[in-house]
């Protein structure tokens, strides 16, 4: 198979980032530029600011790419870029300026759905590390702020194709964490303290009552032609988090927490780049213990219904990937209970498992092969799905 230098780029939500990827197996470089500290005053990603900061960033973002990889623009063989799901506004920043970029030098422009992105970051580490014995099928959890989605994945000739089993009916888990933490005045992005914090409290305390899901997905996302007759029936592995995000809050009031919130808020907001002690200092054990409940029931859910998913359709291997895949509690009992069914799970390192431009890079790599490449006039698209 040839070699391919492939230039990434992604802008779906509050992170600039570019990378090359060679041969969608090795990093050789991967920037990723950062918006939360703008958006944490708003306690959430500001859609009109997400876009103002990309466009700002992505020049010089793109740059330092090609810098760390001893790369030029004229050097790398094709620009990749996230079309969706993400932003409308933010993606477009990315996607004119790809545009841009492969028009300018005459290099093929490959459009690239951000979930198959973080399916690929797992596949692209494994080969990095020399891994070349997955075994099919795999089935993928993808956990993200905005998706919480289980593919089966399978590599078609060249490319690859992905079934959906299973969704979010409501909010995702990683918007699960983050509204859980802005209401207990936490901050924002609420995954990474809520995961600080957990092991400082009992995740026993409080027992939330497990999600429920009665009826079939009113809201089905699949197209007339897109799932054959036979796949309608398949048997589905759906989520729901906006239950235990409303059993946390009628907690906080039953226990009128919300004074103590409210001072942690104000006392937050005075502390730049707060660091564990202080958010320890802030949090009763009342706190700690209905943060690290909370945790324990995602956690749970989450494992339980994709290891039942896993069983239902005899997968070989297991990825687990996306932003709340960074979390520790989730990526030991995935690891533990995949052990105890004898299966392989595995995850990106950290830093590819939350939004990132490398594996952008890395799951075009299998489309460049192909001459997959995207017309000049293609659009970002704001739920774009994947198949
Ligand atoms: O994949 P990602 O960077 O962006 C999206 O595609 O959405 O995921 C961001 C999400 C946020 O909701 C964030 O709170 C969550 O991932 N997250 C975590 C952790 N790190 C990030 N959730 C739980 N534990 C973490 N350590
Ligand atoms: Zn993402």
């Amino acid at each position: 198979m040839p070699d391919a230098n492939i230039l990434g780029i992604e802008t779906s939500c509050d992170e600039t980032a570019a990378a090359v990827v060679r041969s969608g197996e090795q990093v050789v470089s991967n920037v990723v530029a950062s918006q939360i500290a703008m958006h944490q005053p708003f306690g959430g990603v500001v859609p009109e600011l997400a876009s103002r900061e990309h466009l700002k960033a992505i020049v010089p973002v793109v740059r330092q790419a090609l810098a760390e990889a001893n790369h030029t623009y004229s050097s790398v063989d094709a620009i990749a870029v996230t079309q969706g799901p993400g932003l409308a506004g933010a993606l477009m920043v990315g996607i004119s300026y790809a545009k841009a970029l492969a028009f300018a030098l005459d290099k093929p422009l490959i459009a690239v759905n951000h979930l198959e992105g973080h399916i690929h970051a797992v596949l692209l580490e494994e080969r990095q590390k020399g891994n070349r014995d997955l075994q099919f099928p795999v089935l993928a959890l993808v956990v993200s702020g905005g998706h919480t989605h289980l593919y089966l994945a399978a590599q078609k000739n060249q490319g690859w194709t992905y079934e959906n089993i299973g969704h979010t009916r409501d909010d995702a888990a990683g918007e699960a964490f983050d509204k859980v933490a802005k209401l207990l005045g936490l901050g924002y992005p609420g995954g990474p303290i809520i995961d600080r914090l957990a092991p400082h409290g009992d995740p026993t305390a409080v027992t939330f009552p497990p999600a429920q899901i009665k009826h079939r997905d009113r809201r089905d996302h699949r197209g007339p032609n897109d799932v054959d007759e036979m796949d309608k029936d398949r048997p589905r592995f759906d989520f729901s988090y906006s239950g235990i995000k409303t059993a946390v809050l009628r907690y906080v009031e039953i226990h009128e927490m919300r004074p103590s919130i409210e001072s942690r808020r104000n006392a937050l907001l005075g502390i730049s780049g707060p660091k564990l002690e202080d958010y320890l200092a802030m949090c009763d054990k009342k706190t700690l213990d209905l943060v690290a409940s909370f945790q324990r029931a995602i956690v749970e859910d989450l494992v339980g219904k994709t290891l039942a998913a896993a069983r239902t359709y005899d997968v070989a291997t297991l990825f687990v990937t996306g932003g709340v895949a960074a979390n520790n509690e989730l990526r030991k009992t995935f690891e533990q209970s995949g052990a105890e069914d004898g299966l392989p799970v595995y995850f990106p390192s950290r830093p590819l498992s939350t939004d990132n431009a490398a594996m952008i890079a890395a799951a075009a790599y299998p489309k460049f092969l192909a001459k997959d490449f995207a017309p000049m006039d293609f659009s970002a698209e704001a739920s774009l799905a994947l198949r």
